[in-house]
């Protein structure tokens, strides 16, 4: 796209993917994306902020076609999606050095074809004059990756923070306006790859405390001119508050363990407590992560598949036990036809999930009395839990 400016001399470059529908061959990305490169232009010298995906190369290289010099390349995260056009913008500005964080020179190299002599290390709040801009680096490790860092312009008041407070999102917008639709993106967004690291993210969050900023500008979705929208969201998510609300990924193969999932729903919303219900079958693994974020319990519903869980499941419980997410309590809910060791297998997949197992029901055939006791008993032991944990919100 072309040229646009979110500040005197800055101008946002977005590559914008409105067809692409999965990321990494893994996230879905319902609402595509966008690749953002920020042009810095300086009194003296003029910066390029990360590049796009190889992709989508045309859309950065078109713009930059009437630019005849950059000095630096900055590169705040090794992975293709912003660094893939990166040798071919050392070819077209020769001149130019690639700056990036002390972890980033070995990724970069590995990764792609980096000329000899052409890079340079910049250190943790090292400060680059390019006349009347400054470039102050920030790492910011593991949002996404180990080598992340951010680039701050005090003299413009603006972060640039590459995936950090991202949002998968394809948009002719510059800056946000619909808060609603961003805030769904950037939180799946968080949820799909900056989850487990919520420990950093908030020695993270502490260290941009001390910076005057009132821009942040990321490499994905809209720039945030309000950027405490987006911060507090932050800091709501990595918190240890959670909320009244119950994860229930779930499949069902002749009905039995449909039938009781239903029930168990049932039940919990007659006490007050939310669910997110998720066929696997059927469902948008983003939009379960996403839930994960603030839950206070997974429930996992299954049938039973040569005497383990259904595979889906599998896949289900091996993804919240990678994100880590804050919640504290699970339990196990299924069927099974001749003999089953479902319950045994899913509790050995989550070994860094913290929780407690407030129960578990496992029932031979079609639901019966005796099972929807069992259910209602779950669902109040979970009304419960949440009651009494300090850390649930209940209103
Ligand atoms: Fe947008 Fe981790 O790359």
């Amino acid at each position: 796209m072309h040229l646009r400016e979110i500040r005197r001399g800055i101008q946002l470059i977005a590559s914008v993917h409105w067809e692409r529908r999965l990321f990494d061959s893994l996230i879905p990305l319902p609402d595509g994306t966008s690749y953002n490169a920020y042009l810095v232009t300086g009194s003296e010298k003029t910066a390029l902020l990360d590049s796009t995906d190889p992709e989508l190369r045309h859309e950065l290289m078109d713009p930059l076609k009437n630019v005849e010099r950059v000095d630096y390349i900055v590169s705040h995260h090794a992975e293709q999606d912003h660094s893939g056009t990166i040798p071919e913008l050392l070819r077209r500005y020769p001149e130019a050095e690639l700056l990036c964080s002390s972890k980033a020179e070995d990724l970069l190299t590995s990764h792609l074809d980096i000329p000899e002599g052409r890079l340079r290390v910049v250190e943790d709040g090292e400060k680059i004059s390019l006349g009347n801009k400054t470039l102050q680096f920030v790492y910011t490790p593991w949002v996404h990756w180990p080598e992340t860092m951010s680039t701050y312009i005090p003299e413009d008041r603006c972060l640039f923070s590459c995936d950090f407070f991202g949002s998968h999102l394809a948009t002719t917008d510059i800056f946000v306006t619909h808060k609603a639709q961003v805030y769904e993106a950037a939180k799946r967004y968080y949820a799909e790859i900056m989850m487990p690291f919520r420990g950093i993210i908030h020695k993270n969050l502490q260290k941009l405390d001390a910076l005057d900023f009132d821009m942040i500008a990321p490499s994905h979705g809209p720039v945030y001119d309000d950027p405490a929208f987006i911060v507090d969201a932050y800091r709501e998510w990595i918190s240890p508050t959670m909320k009244n609300e119950v994860v229930l990924p779930y499949i069902s193969m002749h009905g039995s363990t449909g039938i009781m999932v239903k029930y168990l729903i049932d039940a919990l919303a007659k006490r007050g407590v939310r669910v997110h219900a998720f066929d696997l079958a059927v469902t948008d693994i983003g939009k379960l992560a996403m839930t994960l974020v603030d839950a206070a319990t997974l429930i996992v519903g299954t049938p039973t598949v040569h005497i383990g869980p259904h595979p889906a499941v599998y896949y289900a419980a091996h993804l919240a036990n990678l994100l880590r997410p804050k919640l504290k309590y699970a339990a196990i809910v299924g069927s099974y036809g001749w003999s089953s060791k479902a319950i045994e297998q899913i509790a050995g997949l989550i070994p860094n999930l913290k929780v407690d197992v407030l129960g578990t029901v496992l029932h031979k055939g079609v639901p019966t009395q005796e099972a929807f006791a069992q259910l209602d008993d779950l669902a109040q032991a979970v009304a419960h839990a949440h009651e009494r944990d300090e850390n649930v919100k209940t209103v």
